[in-house]
């Protein structure tokens, strides 16, 4: 932390080698190591600053996924890193506590630059959220979950020249959680808290307990929910994030495993469907006792009531949206800072796409018509869209202006994204 109170964080981009088999390393890229990055922590209302290095023998660029933050910081495909740069962000911390993440987003090449291991957490905080009396000591009852799957060739390389390139993006059989393979964790207190990220290119994971035992929903990509939601189940496409607390008796072991989803989609891009496991806890003889998760937890989403200045469509079809894919040097529209928009988004396509909108939470108002199941109940940066139905989603645009610079939106499928199902808006 510097006089003015901002805090420095030095990110390096880099290559390296990760032991994730017996047998030869494997070539991966990371930050500040060789896979993966550093979490890192913020609180509301601080000022941050970054030092991105690009030690790569490539350009690349460093996205802030679900940020609220001036365009030119975003990290998106316009901000690129060319190699042995440095490029230095900053901004000031203005959103309630949640968990996102930071990605590379270089136009073409994101799929293959997160597939690589340019990925990591940030967790936000703010005072509301640590008053409450939620499991919080990071590490012990407060685990990031960052799930990948890799597809390995004989060489223990990633391998990147699957077929399945050509639909959905590449999906692997073996599971990384915090880049590593078949991990466990000895759990020391009775409820833990887990931030769950999907950071893989493509492949969705329907997460639960090998013993189907309930847990919490606590909080979704924007922050808490107003109250947690009871489930056995709960689905993340690419690039969603949720945080959920599980209750251990003493002495047990679970698995947290991905199911088969119901839409049979993994099949479809070509990866098992079957069920994987993803990390094993094994709890202590003695756990510290907690109280139960406090039934008050965030705020809830509350645009429905406000005036909408705009009303937008978006049609998700094959690599395109609205029929047209992306172009660097096109806006598509200008957004009104201050105002709140709702934008109907549609998958036609029959296969499986998301959502994703830059700078902003969103509130998903129906879908269909009908109230979001709980799970899309509070606030969002990116919603799964099943196909043909219709996704209203509210969002407000403030602070931040540039006639210049464009915001994304997009499919967060990676492959899709870098074949253009993408576009660009500007805040006015
Ligand atoms: Cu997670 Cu536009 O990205
Ligand atoms: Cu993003
Ligand atoms: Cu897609």
């Amino acid at each position: 932390t510097d006089a003015d109170g901002t805090r420095t964080f030095d990110l390096g981009i880099q290559a390296g080698e990760t032991r994730f088999l017996d047998g030869p390393a494997t070539r991966t890229w990371g930050v500040n190591g060789s896979f993966l990055g550093p979490t890192i922590r913020a609180k509301k209302g601080e000022k941050v600053a970054f030092n991105v290095r690009n030690g790569l023998s490539e350009a690349t660029s460093l996205h802030w996924h679900g940020m609220h933050l001036p365009a030119d910081m975003d990290g998106g495909p316009h901000q690129t890193v060319e190699p042995g740069a440095t490029w230095r962000p900053k901004w000031t911390v203005s959103q309630q506590a949640a968990t996102l993440w930071y990605h590379p987003h270089l136009h073409g090449k994101t799929a293959n630059h997160v597939y690589r291991g340019v990925s990591g957490m940030v967790v936000l905080d703010d005072e509301r959220t640590a008053g409450l009396d939620l499991p919080g000591e990071y590490g012990v009852d407060d685990l990031p979950m960052i799930v990948q799957d890799r597809a390995f060739d004989g060489d223990n390389q990633f391998d990147e020249a699957v077929p399945l390139m050509s639909t959905g993006g590449v999906v692997g059989d073996e599971i990384l959680v915090n880049g590593t393979r078949g991990p466990y964790v000895d759990v020391s207190t009775r409820l833990v808290r887990l931030r769950l990220l999907n950071a893989s290119n493509a492949r969705l994971y329907n997460f639960g307990f090998s013993d189907d035992r309930p847990f919490q929903l606590i909080g979704t990509d924007g922050g808490l929910l107003p109250k947690p939601w009871e489930t056995t189940r709960l689905q993340l496409s690419s690039g969603e994030r949720a945080e959920v607390v599980v209750a251990f008796s003493p002495g047990e072991t679970v698995d947290l495993r991905s199911y088969p989803s119901g839409s049979g989609f993994n099949d479809r891009l070509g990866g098992s469907s079957d069920r994987l496991d993803l990390v094993r806890f094994r709890a202590g003889g003695d756990l510290r006792d907690e109280t139960e998760v406090p039934q008050n937890l965030g705020t809830a989403p509350d645009l429905a009531s406000t005036e909408i200045a705009q009303t937008r469509s978006f049609e998700l079809n094959s690599r395109t949206i609205n029929g047209a894919t992306m172009d660097m040097n096109r806006i598509d529209f200008g957004v009104r800072v201050g105002s709140t928009e709702v934008w109907e988004v549609v998958n036609t396509n029959g296969y499986m796409h998301n959502f994703h909108v830059h700078d902003v939470q969103f509130q998903v108002l129906d879908v269909d018509g009908r109230q979001p199941p709980p799970h899309l109940g509070g606030w969002k940066d990116t919603v799964q869209l099943d196909p043909d139905r219709k996704y209203r989603l509210a969002m407000k645009f403030s602070d931040f202006t540039d006639p210049d610079v464009p915001y994304m939106y997009h499919c967060h499928l990676m492959l899709h994204e870098d074949e253009g199902m993408m576009g660009q808006f500007v805040v006015l």
